[in-house]
């Protein structure tokens, strides 16, 4: 899919479909329904067009301009307008279109959007086309939804900025969309040693500097509570370095993921109903391969580290046993007392290892616990931290890119309820309350000093349901908020 700008009228531009956006209680901008001899304003006076959020009125045979149809976009009111907002909509109509071949595709870029520039409406809008028109059926043997070959902008002034912010929207949405595919594919065919595959042909493509550490290296290198989750399964662990040293002698950002393949739950297995989806249980992982790509890609003059810590959790006369106590990569030992609580385990020589290359910063990215859905619901991520300044930073990030998160407290008392009699710490939380927070609370005895957030994506990172402006399963969440932060750093 191309993305384009173009400073010719819209009306004499053809195309398959002609996307024209409306706000809310507004009427239709003039001197776009003149081209159109006046029908939108008819429309609206009928009742037809309300410019309500994601409605949706197509006009077959339109006159007056050169593109075979005409699907008018409601974007709900203008001073609500956030990138969010102006992403759900594009996506919708992107969504709608997609679902039949339609290669040429004319937009009018929405203009004089309250508190945001055009380079960002028009990114917004981009990112729209990027995530309505990927298709969840990657396995199917023939495919519902063809995104068009290119998407022409139009109605605003074709200048470098808006040139620079195409670039950027089309590397935040194939990475974004790179992410989804990662969560979507199958664990049979996507498990650790394809994983770091994977990784490498991104690696390969954009010039990043990337390490795999195999079995034995992660021997090596400690990383035994990582090797603890791997040892139920048949499928060795990988642990994937990528780096991206742009930025001199400024400091590191370290991004780590959460890659565990598919997650039974190990020897305290999981029902069916919880396992069902345990595939998307790398999405942590996808998003730090994901953004990575983009901020190669994007020649982001920062030094950036992606950390991605790949295993399948599995029960097994190998596995790990409640009571086993593990000593993790930087001395801490760990009592096991439940193995579904895996994902703390690996990260913990995750964020160690990524404190041993001397970050400057951390930020994790895993699909941790339910407790943490339980708090959020699907769609927001709970952010968790040991540094005020960064976790606000983090937080600013999400909100420019269109991403929910939420921060929950770390207060020191949450502390005590992963104390062992045995060990220094244990990987539950004793109780179910406060079920994110004690998992984050492990996590933070690996960050040291290191300013570092959580984001726990359990909520965000699946999508149970299609709806009008995605489809279901993966869906790319925090890969546009970490590009944000690379840009920010
Ligand atoms: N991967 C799960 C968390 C999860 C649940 C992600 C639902 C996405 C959707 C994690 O490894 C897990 O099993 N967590 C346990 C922790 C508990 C055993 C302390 C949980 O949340 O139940
Ligand atoms: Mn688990
Ligand atoms: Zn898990």
């Amino acid at each position: 899919m191309r993305l384009t700008l173009q400073s010719a009228p819209f009306h004499e531009i053809a195309a398959d479909w002609l996307v024209i956006p409306v706000w809310e209680k507004e009427p239709p901008p003039a001197d776009w329904d003149v081209k159109l001899g006046g029908l939108l304003a008819k429309l609206a006076e009928q009742g037809d067009v309300a410019g309500k959020a994601k409605e949706m009125t197509p006009i077959y045979q339109p006159t007056g301009v050169a593109a075979k149809r005409v699907l008018v976009v409601g974007f709900g009111p203008r001073d609500k307008a956030d990138f969010a907002s102006l992403l759900s909509a594009t996506a919708a109509a992107a969504k709608s279109l997609s679902s039949k071949p339609c290669p040429k595709i004319v937009m009018l870029v929405p203009v004089n959007v309250p508190s945001l520039a055009t380079d960002v409406v028009l990114r917004a809008c981009a990112a729209g086309w990027h995530q309505g028109s990927a298709t969840a059926g990657i396995r199917k043997s023939s495919t519902e939804r063809t995104p068009p070959d290119e998407v022409v902008f139009v109605g605003a002034s074709a200048d470098s900025a808006l040139q620079a912010a195409l670039t950027r929207a089309d590397a935040e949405g194939r990475a974004t969309n790179l992410a989804r595919e990662l969560v979507n594919l199958p664990p049979c065919d996507l498990y650790p040693e394809t994983f770091a595959e994977r990784a490498r042909e991104v690696a390969v493509k954009t010039g990043l500097e990337i390490h795999v550490l195999d079995e034995q290296q992660l021997v090596v290198e400690r990383m035994n509570a990582l090797l603890a989750v791997a040892r139920g399964s048949d499928r060795p662990p990988r642990l994937v370095l990528l780096q991206h040293r742009k930025g001199g002698d400024r400091p590191t950002l370290a991004l780590v993921g959460k890659g565990v393949t598919f997650d039974s739950g190990g020897l305290s297995l999981k029902p069916t109903d919880g396992m069902v989806d345990m595939k998307c249980d790398m999405a942590g992982a996808a998003a730090v391969l994901a953004s990575m790509q983009a901020i190669a890609e994007l020649q982001i003059p920062v030094n950036a580290i992606g950390i991605m810590a790949l295993v399948e959790n599995m029960p097994s006369g190998k596995a790990m046993k409640l009571g086993d106590v593990i000593k993790a990569r930087n001395g801490k030992t760990i009592e096991v007392l439940n193995t579904d609580a895996e994902g703390r385990l690996i990260l913990a020589d995750a964020l160690a290892y990524a404190v041993d290359l001397k970050a400057s910063h951390l930020i994790d990215l895993a699909t941790l616990t339910g407790a943490c859905m339980v708090a959020l619901g699907y769609d927001v991520a709970g952010v968790m931290s040991n540094n005020e300044a960064w976790s606000q930073k983090v937080l600013a990030a999400s909100l420019a890119a269109g991403e929910k998160a939420w921060p929950l407290p770390m207060f020191p008392h949450y502390r005590e309820q992963i104390k062992s009699d045995i060990a220094d710490m244990k990987n539950t939380g004793g109780s179910r309350y406060a079920g994110a927070i004690t998992a984050a609370k492990l996590l933070e005895e690996f960050v040291g000093d290191t300013p570092w957030v959580h984001l726990d994506i359990a909520g965000p990172a699946w999508a149970e349901r299609e709806n009008a402006t995605r489809e279901s399963g993966g869906t790319g969440c925090f890969v546009r908020t970490l590009i944000e932060m690379a840009l920010a750093y």
